[in-house]
This record gives structure tokens, sequence and C-alpha cells, in this order.
């Protein structure tokens, strides 16, 4: 396993210059990372077939898409899969004209109800802006296909600014303090923002996108040339709840939120562990820290799904942090290295791109965040 230092690559493990770049940054997922990261492994391997089995906000699809390259998606939350969708969709000129007539109607209704699973919806937001956010939901689904695609994806975008929670590190809390931006005013803004970014662009491969899990993909062995993706992160975050709004804003029971956790990595506290059959790479920190032996248990999983579908030669990058967790400095990385040896990748490169001080009192410590590559 070889170590080597890229901070030419650091900038880009973050969702902060996605934010601005268009289409890429129609919805703010902090988890995300920038094109730039897929670029460099396309470039690396010259795919022909790329996969991210968690796909999150599409950044790997899109990215691949607009290199005319073909792409799989998967990711275990179905918001992860619409707004992956609408990003990498193409549109014709009836479907932005509909989208832009959209803005200009007159909304009415009312008596949708909306449940989530955490708090009411109605503490989250001005209830002039709780109106508005309703009457365009029940609106927008009296539109077609790629249009209400469109419009639903720009009205889930915006409700972080017009509510009044915070995303907290891994949870939501109402900040009375924080001031709420009109709704309809700012949905006709990302409206109008993302057809003017889809205007004049050529259509290329649409990617295939499905709602399942990377630990047992639904796809044939030996069919892809490279995985370019970054898992969830080591007790980071519990993503049906941190995105629980936009979850149950998109038409989700209680339940299936339940679900979606079900689905997920166990990156995060909070769900049944169970350490039986734990990767022995991970040594002793995995039975003192359950959490660390249950989450590498699944990217084991999900790293031999990898080796399973890629094709001899191919290679996969995947982007990780490693963590502080309960004092504990986890090596993610070459953690992930010394598995993915074992599990039968020929090549093993730990790529550097960043360090960051995390502040775990009462001392500071060095972690990095990093590119791991295997060579099937
Ligand atoms: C770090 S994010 C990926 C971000 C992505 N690189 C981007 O730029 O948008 C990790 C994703 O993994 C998904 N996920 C968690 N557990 C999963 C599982 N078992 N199978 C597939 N996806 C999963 C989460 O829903 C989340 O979207």
């Amino acid at each position: 396993m070889k170590l080597m230092e890229k901070p030419e690559l650091g900038q880009y493990m973050t969702f902060e210059l996605s934010k601005e770049k268009p289409i890429h940054g129609w919805f703010w997922y902090k988890e995300g990372y920038a094109p730039e990261i897929v670029e460099y492994a396309m470039k690396d391997c010259r795919p022909a077939a790329i996969l991210d089995p968690f796909c999150g906000v599409g950044t790997t699809l899109l990215a691949a898409k607009e290199k005319a390259v073909e792409s799989v998606g998967v990711d275990a939350s179905p918001l992860a899969v619409f707004v992956s969708k609408t990003k990498t969709d193409d549109y014709d000129k009836d479907d932005l004209e509909s989208a832009l007539a959209f803005i200009n109607k007159k909304i009415g209704g009312g008596g949708l109800d909306w449940e989530f699973e955490l708090f009411s919806p109605h503490a989250a937001f001005p209830k002039r802006n709780y109106n508005e956010i309703l009457a365009l939901r029940e609106a927008i689904e009296q539109e077609e296909g790629r249009t209400r695609n469109l419009l639903l994806l720009a009205l889930l975008s915006i409700l972080p600014q017009a509510s009044i929670v915070m995303k907290d590190g891994g949870v939501l809390k109402i900040d009375k303090n924080k001031r709420a931006l009109p709704a309809k005013e700012i949905f006709r803004r990302k409206v109008k923002r993302m057809v003017r970014e889809l205007e004049g662009r050529s259509q290329g491969h649409a990617p295939t996108l499905f709602l399942g899990d990377a630990r047992a993909l639904d796809m044939e062995s030996d069919s892809i040339d490279a995985v370019i993706t970054s898992p969830p992160y080591l007790n980071n975050i519990d993503y049906s709840k941190i995105y629980g709004l936009e979850l149950s804003l998109l038409h989700m029971s209680a339940a299936e939120a339940g679900e979606v956790r079900m689905r997920a990595v166990r990156s995060f506290i909070g769900r049944r562990m169970d350490v039986s059959d734990m990767p022995p790479e991970v040594g002793e920190i995995g039975s003192r820290i359950p959490i660390i032996g249950t989450y590498f248990k699944d990217m084991e999983l999900s790293m031999a799904e990898m080796a399973r579908v890629l094709k001899d030669g191919g290679s996969a990058y995947i982007v990780v942090s490693n963590s502080v967790i309960h004092e504990t400095h986890v090596m993610v990385d070459e953690i992930l290295g010394q598995m993915g040896e074992r599990i039968g990748f020929r090549d093993v490169e730990i790529l550097v791109g960043a360090e960051r001080i995390a502040d775990v009192r009462p001392q500071k410590v060095r972690t990095r965040e990093s590119m791991v590559v295997l060579r099937k």
C-alpha cells in the first residue's frame, strides 16, 4: 500500500466548490464532493462505464455525463436518487418553457398534510412560508414528467433558506433568531437559475439510477470500468434525519424514513450494533467502540461488491475522511486500503488531499481527507 500527498485534490473533496457550478449546485449536499474528483479519476483510467454506489446528489453521474461517459448510480435514499435523476436528465424546450410558465401562475390550494417524524413542519417555517410551500407542492403535482421533477427539486432545494431550521452537525435545530427568506420568491429565483443553466446544453448519456444498497448491488459481475464514490463518513450523520424535511416533502411517510435508515451504512450512532464478524483490519477499536466495527463491516461488504462488478483492470476511487470518535483517531483510509488488499485488489494507493485539525477537547487531532485507489 502506497501513501502519497496530493494537496491539489484536497479542495475538491468537499461540496464547497460545487455550490456555484451549473447544475451541480442545485441542491446543497454538505457530504458531496466536487466534479474535479471525478475528472481526476476519469483521466487516470479512461473508463467507458462508471458506477457510483453511494451516488448522493449525482456529482459523479453529472461529471460523467458531461464527458459523454456512461454511468450507473445507486443510493439508499429516495431523495438522493430523485436529485441525481433530475440533475442528469435531458430536457427539451417544452420542459423548460413549462417550468417558467409555472412560476407565473397563480397558486392557491392547501389541504395537503405534511408529516415529519422529528417535529411538526409547522414549527420549522414562518406561517406564510409554510402555506406557500404546501401550495406550491400541491400545484407541482399537477405538472408532468420532467417539468414536475425540475419544479419539485427547486422547491426541495430552498427548504433550508425558507426555514428557521439549522443543520447543526448531525442534528436539526429550530433557531428562532434565524431569518427565513420568502419561500415563493426564492423558489422562483431558483427555477429561473435552473432553466438558465439548462438552456443550450447538449443532451447526452443520461445515467441509469436506482434506489438500492451498495452492500448488495443488483448488477452483473465484471461490467464496470471504474467506481468513483464517497461512502458516508464514519459517525458523520444520519441522512434520513438531517434531510428529513426534504424527504418528507418528497412524500415519504414516517415509516419510509425508517426504511431509509435501515438500508443505510451504519455510519452513525443510534443503529443496533452487531460486531460478531468484524473485519480483522479494524483491530481492538472495533470491539471497544462498536459503531466502528459495524461501519467497517458495511464497508467490507460494499468493497467486495465493487470488486465483483469491476472488470479486471478496473479501478475504484473512494473518497473518505479519517475520523475522531470518542477521542479515538480512526485511520479510515488505511483500514479500507488494507481491507481492499485482502478482498483481492492487486494494487492500493492512498492519495492524501487535505489535512484538518479536529477539535476534540481537550486535545486537537490532525485528521485527513483522502482518496483510496484500488486496482483490480
Ligand atoms: C458522502 S454521500 C455521497 C455524496 C456524493 N459523492 C456527492 O457528491 O453527492 C454518501 C451517500 O451514501 C448513501 N448511502 C448510505 N448508505 C448506503 C447504502 N447502504 N447503499 C447505498 N447508498 C448509501 C447516503 O444516502 C448518501 O447519499
